[in-house]
């Protein structure tokens, strides 16, 4: 589990890299997403906060992981009496999120080394996070240590579409048409290009269940959204 010898040594330049690359897209970060999803992202944001709304009690502590310019801590705090710490380790990004939401705070960190004690969030959110970190365990394996015992993880993540039709064409339109809009619009062909890459890698739905269970989540579970196009997966610390 986790990673090899030379998967370390080249995870900070995976992450640097990473860093970069959103650094690069962040002034068009939110246009490219709405526009690319044609709003949908907006959906499967208040998906999670419809799932961790009955759970959070007032004033408790969340954390959202990989927060970028903020549109799910914002999305939670909207609608929820919790109290919302975003964490990025993109200062353009979260400069941006700092800029929509001043009455959010935002901290930047690394999702695999949290700035946060054992044991501090009653639930912790990240959106489109975990694919992009060296290592999905370990990245799981962070969040885990920073949540309470009994606390909730919320994954939400692009998934394996599950009607074999709207597959074909979801494939056809990562590999196609977003590395070409999306290079159009914020200048980075090749963030477009990594989008579908690390989506092809990242694990299927099963497989991210199975992952959260090994690292010490119970009561696992996930929901498709859009057919599976992405999905959320929620899992209490045990
Ligand atoms: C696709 S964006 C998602 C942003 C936001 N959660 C949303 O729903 O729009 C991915 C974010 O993950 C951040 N990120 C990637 N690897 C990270 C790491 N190791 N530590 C902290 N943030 C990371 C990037 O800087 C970027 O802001």
């Amino acid at each position: 589990m986790g990673l090899t010898e030379t998967e370390k040594n080249l995870a900070p330049d995976h992450a640097r890299r990473v860093r970069e690359m959103f650094a690069r897209i962040s002034p068009r970060y939110d246009l490219l997403n709405h526009l690319l999803s044609a709003n949908i992202d907006r959906s499967w944001r208040r998906a999670v906060v419809r799932r961790l709304q009955p759970l959070l009690k007032t004033n408790a502590p969340v954390l959202d992981v990989a927060c970028g310019t903020g549109d799910l801590s914002i999305a939670l705090f909207e609608k929820t009496a919790a109290q919302i710490v975003g964490v990025d380790f993109c200062r353009p990004m979260l400069e941006i999120a700092a800029r929509k939401a001043p009455q959010l705070h935002f901290v930047e960190g690394d999702a695999l080394r949290l700035p946060f004690a054992d044991s501090s969030f009653d639930a912790v959110t990240i959106g489109f996070g975990l694919r992009n970190l060296a290592s999905v365990e370990d990245g799981l394996a962070e969040l885990r240590r920073v949540l309470k015992s009994e606390g909730w993880l919320a994954v939400l993540e692009f998934s394996k579409p599950v009607v074999p039709g709207i597959r074909s064409l979801v494939s056809l339109y990562y590999q196609q048409l977003l590395p070409w809009i999306g290079g159009l619009l914020s200048g980075s062909r090749s963030a477009y290009e990594y989008l579908p890459d690390s989506i092809a890698q990242f694990p299927d739905q099963e497989k991210l269940v199975a992952l959260m269970r090994e690292v010490g989540f119970e009561a696992v579970a996930f929901e498709n959204l859009t057919g599976g196009i992405a999905a959320l997966h929620t899992g209490r610390r045990a």
